[in-house]
């Protein structure tokens, strides 16, 4: 039988490899781990040892059959794989920034996709569309003002989800055909709204140095507003 254990190779990390169970004394486990150069055995606690799932990956890490570390990891690893840069942690949205375009993941079709749906029954998958289909209906529901966390190291991918994220609300709460013109009107802004006070950084080449709180239309007569840039908790300014 195998199982998750942490990685040998690298003392203190956080990486898990796979281990062949040899042996199980008391709370103690013997693992025999390969990386492929050299064969480890490991005598360690059980606690320390992982399941490991089925083959194929799920849409929601809840719904894996074992929930730990490694096989959310893994998970997100194998779906990545497959350039499905999302996965749901019940009503969380875990996005792996692809540092590359992926053809198909955006666009009108893919908002369509998720008009009305629910966060695990968007027929394109988890999806930063449903996040904000999401928030759009509690708004419909409830006449109350949402809120959309966006949290993430520097260069995770938060000033693009946000791009994402405002070109659905926008997209959303507008007809047909004021939708496109609309939107690109909004997005335009961006790249000036942006230029204020960004920096190239050794993880991103357009850092941002502020935060933005932009308030998209809630109707297609009213204009988008924009306030003064606030800073970001984690950068220094
Ligand atoms: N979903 C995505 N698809 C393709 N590329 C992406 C995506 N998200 C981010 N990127 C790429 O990664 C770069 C960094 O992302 P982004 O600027 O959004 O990071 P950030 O989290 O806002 O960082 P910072 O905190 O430094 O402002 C982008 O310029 C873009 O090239
Ligand atoms: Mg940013």
């Amino acid at each position: 039988m195998y199982v998750w254990v942490k990685d040998p190779s690298i003392a203190g990390s956080d990486l898990y490899t796979k281990g062949h169970i040899l042996n199980i004394n008391a709370n103690k486990i013997t693992v025999e781990t390969s990386n492929n150069v050299k064969t480890q055995e490991l005598i360690i606690p059980s606690q320390d040892c992982f399941h490991i799932c089925p083959e194929g990956d799920v849409p929601d890490h809840c719904q894996l059959m074992f929930l730990s570390q490694p096989t959310m990891l893994e998970n997100t690893r194998k779906r990545f794989a497959q350039d499905k840069i999302y996965t749901l942690v019940g009503e969380i949205l875990i996005a792996v920034n692809p540092f590359k375009w992926i053809a198909g993941i955006y666009g009108v079709d893919v908002m369509a996709q998720c008009k009305g749906k629910k966060l695990y029954n968007t027929p394109c998958g988890p999806h930063v569309y449903g996040t904000a289909e999401k928030a759009y209906a509690a708004m419909k529901r409830t006449s109350g003002n949402q809120c959309i966390v966006v949290s993430g190291e520097s260069g995770a991918g938060k000033t693009e989800a946000n791009r994402q994220l405002m070109n659905y609300l926008i997209w959303r709460g507008s007809d047909a055909e004021t939708s496109q013109d609309l939107t690109n009107k909004i997005m335009d802004c961006n790249p000036i709204l942006e230029a204020f006070g960004n920096a190239k950084t050794t993880r991103n080449k357009n850092s941002s140095r502020f935060g933005r709180y932009v308030r998209p239309p809630p109707c297609r007569a009213a204009p988008s507003r924009w306030s003064p840039p606030l800073p970001p908790p984690s950068h220094p300014v």
